[in-house]
């Protein structure tokens, strides 16, 4: 089950299931009313997701095609949570499904696209993009407050809508103990998040046992600051280059390897350096996690970068 939740956590590959099945249809418009449209969003190892409107507004629907039954964990952790974003969840012929409330507004990513690409030196886009990176840190600091791990923080992985920043995707997040029920957790242990952005620790981990401690808030801190890392300069915060291969194209235990190790930061392209960021940054990606900052602290760093 973990590998099979590994790898659609870390491909994009896809299969052919595009279709919404009938009885989850069924099942929607009985909880949100009939679905008027639906656009296939993402479609990776037949864990697809689609942008449904419904009577009740816009909903992200994960379906389970596959048997992994992985959805369920999610469904299990937003009752959990309770931060009201789980709209609806049932089960269907091949396995869970559940809709969360669709948020509208740019990811942290494609905020900081006018920075990758048009360089450091536009202050203005340089601000806003920082003032996005503030509010992806603090809006982890409050899940943290709330006893909560994320487990999967990517550069994607936080919309900016107009009412402030919100998390997305918390298939692997974990609170606090008997949030989710037993049989989940054993069901779908910690495989870390996305390779390239999951801390030295969680990867020595799994290259060791192909499972990772639980996440916690130091992962977290890493895995932030490496998403923040990928959105400032398209690249992760491991020089793959060093080892003659492109950023990731090397296979998964490689990749792993490589993290666990430590290897040097990558150098900044060209027309993207700023000294301050890049210290910032750099403290949050400390191999020792007791010496990474707070999601909090990291949030004030940026802030007094932005300023
Ligand atoms: N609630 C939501 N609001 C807006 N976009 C969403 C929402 N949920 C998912 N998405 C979009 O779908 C993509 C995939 O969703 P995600 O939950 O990360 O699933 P997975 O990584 O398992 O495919 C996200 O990167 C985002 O573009
Ligand atoms: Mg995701």
């Amino acid at each position: 089950m973990g590998h099979i939740a590994s790898a659609a956590l870390d491909s994009t590959s896809s299969c052919s299931c595009v279709h919404i099945p009938q009885d989850v249809r069924c099942q929607i418009a009985a909880t949100l009313g009939p679905i008027a449209t639906s656009v296939l969003v993402t479609e990776r190892h037949c864990m697809p997701v689609w942008r449904v409107a419904t009577e009740q507004g816009d909903v992200a629907l994960k379906v389970d095609m596959s048997g992994t039954g992985f959805p369920a964990r999610e469904r299990a952790v937003l009752s959990a949570l309770g931060d009201g974003s789980l709209a609806a969840a049932g089960d269907h012929s091949t396995g869970p499904w559940l809709a969360t409330w669709w948020w509208d507004g740019a990811s942290t990513f494609e905020r900081w696209a006018p920075v990758r690409d048009g360089g450091i030196g536009r202050t203005r886009n340089l601000h806003g993009a920082l003032r996005a990176a503030v509010d992806f840190c603090e809006a982890v600091a409050d899940l943290h407050d709330r006893g909560w791990v994320h487990g999967d923080l990517q550069p994607v992985h936080c919309i900016h809508t107009a009412a402030g920043p919100r998390l997305i995707d918390f298939a692997v997040a974990y609170g606090p103990a008997g949030s989710v029920p037993d049989e989940i957790e054993a069901a779908y242990p910690y495989i870390g998040g996305k390779i390239d952005l999951n801390p030295p620790e969680t990867a020595e981990a799994m290259i060791t046992d192909g499972l990772a401690p639980k996440a916690t808030q130091a992962t977290d801190v890493y895995s932030l600051a490496a998403s923040l890392w990928h959105c400032w300069t398209g690249g992760f915060p491991v020089d793959y280059a060093s080892q003659g291969a492109a950023d990731d194209s090397l296979p998964a235990t490689e990749r792993r390897r490589l993290i666990a190790q430590g290897l040097p930061l990558p150098a900044i392209p060209r027309g993207l350096e700023h000294a301050d960021l890049r210290g910032v940054l750099a403290g949050a990606l400390a191999r020792n996690p007791s010496d990474r900052p707070r999601a909090r602290e990291l949030a004030e760093r940026l802030a007094a970068v932005a300023r």
